[in-house]
């Protein structure tokens, strides 16, 4: 057996955890809406329709805000279709995902469909096909009290408190091609920050994402950052980052997908920074990290893509992936890279929630399940809180193709000293071996401790709408502790979460 050691400190602080980086998404897309959380049908569907099968699951998983309705969706996107009586609303041609938009589930359904679990609210704004104008529409719409046409006609469609939204993301996705409305770094980030300074005469306090690049892998990638905050610096609070992993066939280059995400935010962070810099600005500005996920895009090219000028479905099965063991132990290796970046990365959004890219999937008419990365998240939602904390790692490394010799554990750890309990992390990256790994408790030392793994001798495992509990979280019987030291053993390929209390 491999051998390796850890070491905590609750003095290693990186930054304070943000409930908001627990995050995740909800776009018109696929069943993500209709026949996901909206399914009036179902038996177990409310009054207005929703699962509630699904509010439990979502109540469950633990998400915070979520961002809303879009996505590639919103930048086609006419937010007055959204509004007012359902039976009047349009119906429109989707084309971002070739599919048709009921328009059914609007702001006023999701809004109370939030409320159900308890969530906040994160708009997406059109800055594709649309501009300043709708925009500044959509937000007195939604969030003046009274008084005006916009805020009377909220009124008059049955919601006379504003919605009160205070996170927006001032467009998505601008920088790619296939996005409707892409325009150059230039040509966005005068958009964006027209669009920015004109929101903020209606409320100065609003939370504004400007978008950054959707991947590090785009051409433009660090320039399209450094010339859209050349232009927003002073309008926005968040630059974006969208990362999306795949194994393309080589797993142990897939498992170290988190050193990726690493150097994604280091080098966004270094961009926000340099422009700051240049800008004698005292103001930072961090990253909402608003779409991240394991998402087999290449499958999504080659079998759920649509086309065809009379081919229009209403919801159709697009980008419902079906994740293994594996997947959701390099998910569980992406929440701890954001962890790990706490102090800048102060948003997050899981990409998405119901069965597109999903932790939870549902079938029309039937069940509604736990996919293997609903796990990592939950439980990181459940106990990662008060600080992140750095660990430091000793560990064999491996080679691989993309990223050099990466260590086989990662790890870090939080800590909240109002509850005096924290949270460790540890993935075992390597495909055969198991790893015993010493901790050096430090200033823990004495702390009740209780492990959890996800592992499976299958990494294929996953679980399906016919063996729907196949995966799920095994107490970690080998964990051993006495006084400043404990002992775990970590599966191949596995994510653990070990809990940490020092009340006695
Ligand atoms: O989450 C799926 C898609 O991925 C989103 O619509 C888009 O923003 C990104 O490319």
């Amino acid at each position: 057996m491999l051998h390796a050691r850890i070491s905590i400190d609750t003095n290693s602080v990186i930054g304070p955890v943000n409930r908001r980086l627990f995050g995740s998404f909800v776009e018109h897309l696929g069943r993500s809406v209709y026949d996901g959380i909206y399914e009036p049908g179902h038996d177990s569907a409310d009054d207005n329709g929703f699962r509630r099968d699904v509010v439990e699951l979502v109540k469950e998983l633990g998400v915070t805000a979520i961002r809303y309705p879009g996505g590639n969706f919103v930048s086609g996107f006419r937010w007055e279709d959204s509004v007012g009586p359902v039976d009047r609303r349009p119906r429109r041609l989707d084309l971002a995902w070739h599919s048709t938009e009921t328009n059914e589930v609007g702001l006023a359904e999701f809004d109370s469909w939030l409320k159900l679990i308890g969530s906040e609210m994160m708009l997406a704004l059109n800055l594709g096909t649309r501009g300043v104008q709708e925009a500044l529409d959509l937000l007195e719409y939604a969030n003046l009290a009274q008084g005006t046409a916009l805020a009377e006609q909220r009124i008059a469609d049955g919601h006379p408190e504003p919605y009160g939204v205070q996170m927006w993301c001032l467009g998505n996705e601008m920088d790619g091609p296939w996005q409707l409305g892409h325009r150059s770094a230039d040509d966005y980030g005068k958009l964006a920050a027209q669009t920015a300074r004109a929101m903020r005469s209606f409320d100065p306090s609003l939370e504004l994402v400007v978008c950054g690049s959707s991947s590090a892998s785009m051409p433009t990638f660090g320039e399209w950052e450094r010339t859209v905050l050349t232009h927003t610096y002073d309008e926005v609070d968040y630059i974006s980052c969208h990362a999306y992993y795949e194994d393309r066939g080589d797993r142990g280059d897939f498992l170290a997908s988190g050193v990726n995400m690493d150097h994604f935010i280091d080098s966004v962070t270094a961009t926000a920074d340099h422009v700051k810099a240049v800008r004698g600005s005292s103001k930072t500005i961090n990253i909402s990290f608003d779409e991240w996920n394991i998402w087999y895009n290449e499958r999504f090219e080659k079998v759920d893509k649509l086309t065809g000028v009379d081919n229009w479905p209403v919801a159709p099965r697009l980008l419902e992936d079906q994740y293994t063991v594996t997947d959701a132990v390099v998910f569980g290796s992406l929440l701890m890279s954001l962890l790990r970046h706490a102090d800048r990365v102060t948003s997050a959004s899981l990409a998405q929630l119901v069965n597109v890219i999903a932790p939870i999937m549902t079938e029309p008419g039937g069940l509604a399940w736990r996919q293997t990365t609903f796990f990592p998240f939950a439980e990181t939602s459940a106990h990662a809180s008060g600080s992140a904390l750095t660990v430091n790692v000793e560990s064999e490394t491996y080679a691989t193709a993309s990223y050099g010799d990466v260590p086989l554990i990662d790890s870090v750890a939080t800590f909240d000293d109002q509850t005096g309990s924290g949270a460790i992390y540890l993935v075992n990256r390597s495909e055969h071996e198991s790893i015993e790994v010493t901790i050096d408790l430090g200033n823990l030392s004495g702390s009740a401790l209780a492990a959890l793994s996800l592992w499976s001798s299958d990494p294929d495992a996953a679980n399906t709408l016919d063996d729907p509990d196949r995966v799920g979280l095994t107490p970690n019987g080998t964990l051993r502790s006495s006084g400043a030291t404990a002992s775990i053993t970590l599966p191949p390929i596995s994510w653990t979460q070990i809990t940490v209390s020092t009340v006695k």
